[in-house]
């Protein structure tokens, strides 16, 4: 089942011609001419979750958004930083009407009238994609004032970030959105109360978004049959690692994750077995081979203590040692930490160090237990979740791959003796050489 990506690859879909000749902007004209609240009410039917990590219901977050005449904003969350994330880059790419046609129907349903599309700094062609289609979509007089002379109107601006993963954090974003450094703001308030330019603000994510005109062209009600009950719909998912076929799948909610890592994404390399996999990003815990069968949904996810977050999947398999996993995510959690929490900005840190100890011969059996009470002393103790971002999925091998660690660090420890064992071997060697040079010179 394709909505999102249905016919992704057709030549032009980027342009406004090609778009308007799929019915692209009906979706639009079908929401101006209802009152806003009836669109809220498809949005909240559809059951539609956000696509951008937390998996918060997007029609309830446009609802809390206060009522009457005041400046809010819409917020796209384009930064698309996690880890082994690469489907809104796509959608943006071949498809950017259909971000912008979503946009301007949220905008309408949130009663917002300014917007902005935040995308990553890294993200240059799809910017200038974007730039295209909105100039498009001005002059058709789909943006800007009194739209298809609805009364509504909208100002959008594509606002490229300067490339760091905190910018995706939505409260970091919007700092970064008003010139300031990125940091993560305390909550509560929330940025539906207090946002942007401290005004009312809904953020969502593209391909959230962009599923906008698919629920208004179906209704909420038929959108919501897809997928399971807790998870309506389909999802985008950029699987990646050791697969055969990595790329963009669009897949119905709810089908078992085997099908998506064997059936689409072609398994591993042949004569290699799934050691483990990150469900949604380098920030879910990892699952294991025995685990593949777990329905690919939020709540089947969450049931076996992991998460669909943004629904990328990164497969390892066993050529690869759980230390280097480890290692790779915590030094880029160390990275990204802006700092501001000490369990974050020191616990990414001291990981790092811990798991080069283990690497170097350095470590103990304790360092093991003492890693995995940083990890517990990180996790929910942060003023934003990048700290949990690493704290559990490095959690999450220690407790599944303990035995490979504990190998890893004895075999480790016998080669720093055997190198040890060398040193002395060669120090003895230059004592004996230099007594006999002594003796021969007396
Ligand atoms: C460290 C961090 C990075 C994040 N990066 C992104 C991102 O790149 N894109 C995104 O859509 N959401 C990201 N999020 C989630 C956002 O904070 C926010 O929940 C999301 O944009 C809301 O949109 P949604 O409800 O449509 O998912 C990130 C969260 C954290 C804590
Ligand atoms: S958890 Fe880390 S990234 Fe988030 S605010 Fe604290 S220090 Fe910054």
């Amino acid at each position: 089942m394709k909505l999102l990506f249905d016919r992704i690859d057709e030549p032009g879909l980027n342009t406004l011609p090609v778009y308007e000749a799929r019915g692209g902007y009906e979706s639009l004209r079908k929401a101006l001419a209802m009152p806003p609240e009836a669109v809220l009410n498809e949005l909240e039917a559809s059951g539609l979750r956000g696509r951008g990590g937390a998996g918060f219901a997007m029609g309830k977050k446009v609802s809390f958004l206060p009522k009457g005449a005041m400046d809010k904003y819409l917020v796209c969350n384009a930064d698309e930083s996690e880890p082994g994330t690469f489907k809104d880059r796509e959608l943006m790419q071949k498809s950017p009407h259909m971000l912008i046609e979503g946009l301007i129907i949220a905008s309408y349903a949130a009663g917002a009238n300014r917007s902005f599309i935040y995308i990553r700094g890294e993200y240059v062609l799809q910017a200038d994609m974007l730039d295209a289609a909105l100039h498009e979509a001005r002059e058709q007089g789909y943006v800007g004032e009194n739209i298809l002379a609805s009364g509504h109107s909208l100002s959008l601006v594509v606002h490229r970030g300067a490339g760091a993963y905190i910018c995706g954090e939505e409260t970091g974003l919007l700092d970064s959105l008003e010139g300031k450094r990125g940091n993560p703001r305390l909550k509560p308030p929330f940025p539906a109360n207090q946002g942007l330019y401290q005004g009312p603000t809904l953020i969502n994510n593209v391909e959230t978004l962009a599923t906008v005109p698919t629920i208004m062209r179906m209704g909420g009600d038929q959108y919501a049959k897809l997928g399971v009950e807790t998870s309506t719909g389909t999802k985008l998912v950029s699987v990646s690692g050791h697969v055969q076929r990595p790329g963009n799948y669009e897949i119905e909610l709810g089908i078992p994750s085997r099908e998506i890592i064997y059936g689409l994404a072609g398994g591993p390399p042949e004569g290699r077995e799934v050691k483990c996999w990150f469900p949604g990003g380098s920030s879910s815990p990892v699952l294991t081979a025995d685990e593949l069968d777990v329905p690919y949904d939020f709540n089947s996810l969450a049931e076996v203590r992991s998460m669909l977050g943004s629904g990328a999947i990164i497969v390892v398999d066993d050529s690869t040692p759980i230390l280097d996993v480890a290692l790779k995510v915590a030094k880029f959690y160390r990275h990204e930490s802006c700092g501001k929490c000490t369990p974050c900005r020191e616990g990414t840190n001291w990981t790092v160090k811990m798991l080069e100890r283990i690497d170097s011969g350095e470590a103990t059996p304790m360092d093991l237990e003492i890693m995995a009470s940083v990890q517990e002393h990180i996790m929910g103790n942060c003023l934003c979740v990048l700290g949990d971002a690493m704290a559990m999925p490095i959690s999450s091998m220690i407790v599944k791959f303990r035995e490979e660690f504990e190998a890893h660090m004895q075999a480790a420890q016998a080669r720093a003796r055997a190198d040890l064992g060398v040193a002395d071997a060669a120090l003895t060697a230059a004592d004996a050489l230099s007594a006999e040079g002594a003796a021969a010179h007396a």
